[in-house]
């Protein structure tokens, strides 16, 4: 699971390498490399750890002006992190080289062919394999030594490969890994990338590879290739990128930033989508008519990790306000199950990329069976957004730190708002979604107001931080909220956390509870407000410090927890935003004092593109 990179063209290749490379670094940050063609001779660099690492060790070479660049940032498979395993990968000749994403599941048996042949193997990787199979191949046509060696590859990839005799050609591939392959208007430069919103360039006109695709990429020139090796014209989109270089703006991690964008990602979110005077809410590009929606039987949600839990919170909202059955399955188990589909089934894959692979393949399945398929996504002309029947943006503008925050409120946002126009379409009386869309408009200024107070949450992590072990609990809507707080504190803070709803605790996890292990509590379920107090109770006999996010007006809660953060209080449908950022806040804090890599923590990478 990986970001590949490519360039031919008038440009200064690596520069706009390294460019690309950074705006693919979400895709894995275990080690970075390049390859390129200079005076007839293939030069490579790679290096363990950021790309950071990579820039310092490019100082040692001389100053070289390739013919062509490729690229790659890794997150591990196949193979420690280690210089190595770094990507790109070369033959025994040292004259072809390979990046690759995506996962060969038949590599073994691949390598002990060639092993058996003499071929001895200076990685882990099971990109290296591939690039060996295309030099045993090769006999002076790179593509089709390629050709040849991908109908040998079992499962998926994307790859882009070059040889030192071919100084204008690169040769890219790709089966179920998303590639992007642009040119300019002027003929004079081509990119490939695994996300074309690294290009770091608008006006490119460019095409996507698939199902085993081969194209030959030459300066402003593209060739694709069908399995038949049948030169074949591919649609071609205009692409205007809405690049923007990444900046902090002030703040000392993205995370923090992203954290506190949240009042205004929310508005951007809701703004324009529904009229008030008419009652009405409206979605650009949205193709489900009234009477599809008013069809609907079933609503089958799609995600991974935190877009997983917006779609648990949303189940809620389908069943709860439109009044149809709706569920939400982690992508990488529902790709595998056989789900009764009725014939009105609406499937809805959640995904701040739009490129996790799980989310991506569970989708795929849905539409095979003949469901009508809905995205929400962050990222424009990313894999889902052209997958799906239609797709809903969630205009929060980039994200990032590895660790999703106002990606989430988005998706909230937005699917609170798609509940509420499939509850029109069924009927629901435009004064009672008058009245949610009031308390909706209200969401940005209770978050603001717990932004305001965030110097309390850090107050709270400082006395919370030595902690190991962390249960979090709440009922219904805060259920899920509090599984995604302790996600949070996991991903960041790299401290146990379990997300449980507090009703359950009894029936086993109670045993953990002790003086040393905390429990956070999430209150702001109005609906459920005895019973929280009830656990509380139950957690607190048993010596558990507590610490308890309740909104403003529950006073018994400060009778009970040992500290209390108070929250702006709302309906419950919508109380998962503020109990959320809180929760952010918490982890943020929580990670920073133990000293945690914030924006990359370890063995993460944004975009999960493997499986
Ligand atoms: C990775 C990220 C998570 C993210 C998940 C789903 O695991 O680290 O923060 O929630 O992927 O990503 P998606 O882009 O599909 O929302």
């Amino acid at each position: 699971m990986c970001g590949i990179f490519g360039y031919v063209g008038t440009q200064d290749p690596l520069k706009i390498c390294m460019t690309g490379l950074e705006q693919l670094e979400y895709r894995g940050y275990d080690s970075s490399g390049i390859a390129g063609v200079f005076e007839g001779t293939m030069v490579s660099c790679k290096k363990a750890g950021k790309l950071s690492n990579l820039k310092q060790e490019l100082r040692k070479l001389p100053s070289k002006s390739f013919d062509l660049i490729i690229g790659h940032t890794r997150w591990a498979t196949h193979g420690i992190v280690n210089d190595q395993n770094a990507h790109p990968h070369l033959d025994l000749r040292g004259e072809i080289a390979i990046v690759h994403n995506g996962i060969i599941e038949n590599c073994h048996f691949l390598r002990e062919q060639l092993r058996k042949e003499g071929v001895s193997f200076s990685s882990q990787t099971d990109t290296e394999v591939i690039v060996q199979w295309i030099s045993k191949f090769y006999t002076g046509d790179l593509i089709a030594a390629v050709q040849k060696t991908i109908p040998l590859l079992k499962g998926i990839y994307a790859i882009a490969v070059i040889h030192k005799d071919h100084p204008h050609q690169i040769i890219a591939a790709a089966r179920e890994c998303p590639l992007a392959i642009g040119t300019d208007d002027q003929k004079t430069e081509s990119y490939l990338s695994s996300d074309p919103n690294a290009f770091g360039k608008s006006g490119l006109n460019v095409l996507f590879l698939r199902d085993d695709e081969v194209a030959k990429i030459e300066k402003g020139t593209i060739e694709v290739f069908n399995t038949g090796q049948d030169l074949i014209i591919k649609k071609v989109e205009r692409f205007e990128s809405e690049y923007l270089a990444p900046s902090k703006e002030g703040f000392e991690h993205y995370l923090l930033k992203e954290i506190y964008e949240q009042p205004s990602t929310i508005l951007k979110a809701i703004w324009g989508r529904f009229h008030e005077e008419t009652a009405q809410v409206e979605f650009e590009n949205f193709h489900l008519t009234k009477e599809n929606l008013q069809k609907i039987q079933q609503i089958r949600i799609l995600g991974c990790g935190t877009s997983a839990h917006a779609g648990l919170i949303a189940a809620n909202y389908f069943e709860e306000m439109a009044k149809i059955p709706a569920s939400c399955e982690i992508a990488s188990e529902a790709r595998y199950q056989t789900p009764l589909f009725t014939p009105h089934t609406l499937v809805i894959a959640i995904s701040q990329s739009g490129e996790t692979a799980d989310t991506i393949a569970a989708l795929r399945e849905a539409k095979a069976a003949g469901c009508k398929t809905l995205g929400i996504c962050n990222v424009k002309h990313s894999t889902l957004t052209r997958e799906t029947d239609s797709c809903i943006y969630l205009k929060a503008g980039p994200e990032i730190s590895v660790c999703s925050t106002k990606a989430l409120t988005s998706q909230i946002a937005v699917l609170s708002l798609l509940a509420l126009h499939i509850a029109l379409c069924r009927g629901k009386d435009a004064a009672s979604a008058r009245a949610f869309f009031q308390e909706l408009k209200k969401v940005p200024s209770h978050i603001q107001k717990v932004i305001d107070s965030s110097a309390e949450l850090e107050k709270l992590a400082l006395k919370y931080a030595s902690f190991n072990d962390f249960f979090f609990m709440g009922r219904r809507h805060m259920y899920i909220t509090c599984m995604e707080a302790a996600l949070k504190l996991k991903e960041i803070s790299y401290v146990n956390a379990n997300g449980y709803p507090a009703g359950e605790l009894k029936h086993g996890a109670i045993a953990l509870i002790n003086p040393r292990f905390p429990v956070v509590a999430f209150c702001a379920n109005l609906q459920t407000k005895d019973k929280i107090l009830s656990n509380l109770m139950e957690v607190k006999a048993r010596g558990a410090p507590i610490l308890a996010f309740a909104p403003e007006g529950m006073d018994e809660v400060a009778n009970i927890a040992d500290d209390v953060f108070w929250l702006p209080p709302t309906i419950d449908e919508l109380a998962p935003f503020t109990s959320t950022v809180a929760g952010q806040f918490l982890a943020y804090f929580i990670a920073k004092i133990r000293g945690c890599d914030i924006d990359q923590p370890r063995n993460l990478a944004k975009s999960v593109t493997v499986e």
